[in-house]
């Protein structure tokens, strides 16, 4: 944690770049670790003890048995994930309900969002994006479209019930215009009740959020933010339209909780020592190979969500820089190092060819078109602990981009780690 009591802990890639382990650690200093963003369509993985977790919801830093975990107003919460995942946990975190908070803003998922979602993806045929199928997309329309039914509305059944109907006017006649069954308040309701939802969702609702987060950071409490997703599926940032529905970066934290940008200094970016890309959409370094089966499968690259195999490819410094750029990035951790050992060859990629140049910068825009030149060739290397060819590949990443690299991260354990800094 650094003198500002603040650390923010950002994905830099197409997500799933570590961030799980890397918050765990982290968490191990912080007073209160806080999702701000996005919802169950992440899957962080933590080893706690030797046991694996993936976490959807709540955040990583639970496993911590100090810090306060929060789930902010901008996460979207399906609530039976929540309850699921609740559950699962509290066998290793026995205190959860002591230690978990979600806002009372937060808005719900509910299963309107979830089928439409997938109606969408459906009709949209080879143009789909890839969604995870939770729902995350029509959630945050809702928000934006201020008819979300919030964590505040499980108060008062009744009155919730009547806010469902209400939604459903227009929910149903989309969902029928894709040919899928129209919902009823009281399924959604009953299926809530069966579920716990009404007893434990208002236990772990806090109000005012938002003042407790920025009176902790006045009073020198350490806080961390944990993201979710990566820079390059953020929704305006990213590679849009294959991007997830939420801002990834920085930012998000300042309009979520009002929090004032100079209050967050020190942002740590995480980067895989390759890339890999869940879903649809453009993917310069993707390999098509068998390097790209090797690294898929010394690299477990399966979603953590929905066990989707993940595309994979070299290291890609411009879109490195372009992700340093965007999300306000001032230190780098390289994950999964261990990953590439054994290769007899490994490449980075530091410029791509556009338009009968070569550029060194991420057209963000026109990413669909650039070609990946893959200009930084390296022997591979068979030792994580102490290789000079890995030395080498974390010195030529180094110099090309412009923060520095704080450690690198040698296997999914907690002592698997090289520190820099
Ligand atoms: P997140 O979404 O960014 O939290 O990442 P995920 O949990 O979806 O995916 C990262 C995967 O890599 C998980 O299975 C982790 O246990 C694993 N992992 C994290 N760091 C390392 C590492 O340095 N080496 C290896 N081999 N695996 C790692
Ligand atoms: P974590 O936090 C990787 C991708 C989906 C899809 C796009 C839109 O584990 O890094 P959505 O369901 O959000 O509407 O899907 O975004 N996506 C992720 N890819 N890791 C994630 O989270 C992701 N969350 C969403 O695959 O391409
Ligand atoms: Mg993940």
């Amino acid at each position: 944690m650094n003198e500002n009591n603040t650390t923010v802990l950002l994905g830099l890639q197409w997500g799933d770049e570590g961030k799980g382990k890397k918050v765990d650690e982290l968490a191990a200093q912080a007073d209160i670790v806080i999702r701000f963003q996005g919802g169950s369509n992440a899957g962080h993985t933590i080893y706690n003890r030797n046991k694996k977790f993936v976490v959807h919801l709540v955040p990583s830093g639970l496993f911590h048995l100090r810090a306060q975990c929060y789930i902010g107003p901008e996460v979207v919460c399906n609530p039976l994930t929540l309850v699921e995942e609740v559950r699962q946990i509290s066998t290793a975190v026995p205190d959860i309900f002591d230690r978990l908070k979600i806002s009372v803003r937060t808005p719900l998922i509910l299963p309107y969002h979830i089928e439409i979602d997938r109606c969408r993806e459906i009709y949209k045929g080879k143009e789909k994006i890839g969604t995870t199928g939770r729902g995350i997309g029509p959630a945050y329309e809702d928000l934006a479209g201020r008819v979300s039914i919030r964590v505040i509305d499980l108060f008062n059944i009744p009155k919730l019930r009547e806010k469902i109907g209400f939604n459903l006017f227009e929910k149903n006649a989309i969902i029928q215009a894709f040919g899928g069954t129209p919902i009823t308040p009281d399924e959604i309701v009953n299926q809530w009740q069966k579920a716990g939802v009404f007893d434990l969702l208002p236990k772990l609702a806090m109000r005012e959020m938002p003042s407790a987060i920025n009176e902790a950071i006045d009073a020198g409490k350490r806080v961390l933010f944990e993201g979710a997703q990566g820079t390059l599926l953020d929704v305006t940032l990213g590679t849009s339209p294959f991007v997830t529905s939420s801002h990834t970066v920085a930012g998000a934290i300042c309009t979520s909780f009002g929090i004032a940008p100079w209050k967050l200094q020190d942002i740590r970016g995480v980067i895989k020592a390759y890339t890999t890309r869940v879903g649809s959409g453009p993917f310069p370094t993707e390999l098509f190979n068998e390097k790209g089966q090797q690294i898929q499968r010394n690299g477990g690259e399966f979603g953590a969500t929905t066990g989707r195999p993940r595309r994979c490819g070299w290291l890609d410094l411009p879109a490195v820089r372009y992700a340093i750029q965007a999300s306000g990035a001032t230190q780098i951790i390289i994950m999964k190092a261990d990953v590439l050992c054994g290769f007899d060859e490994v490449k980075i990629n530091n410029s791509y060819t556009f338009e009968d140049s070569i550029i060194s910068h991420l057209p963000i825009e026109s990413i669909a078109d650039v070609i990946a030149n893959n200009d930084i060739v390296l022997p591979g290397w068979n030792n994580c602990r102490d290789d000079k060819n890995l030395a080498l590949f974390i010195s030529r990443i180094q110099e090309n981009i412009p923060v520095p690299i704080s450690g690198i991260s040698i296997g999914p354990n907690r002592e698997d780690y090289i520190a820099l800094r």
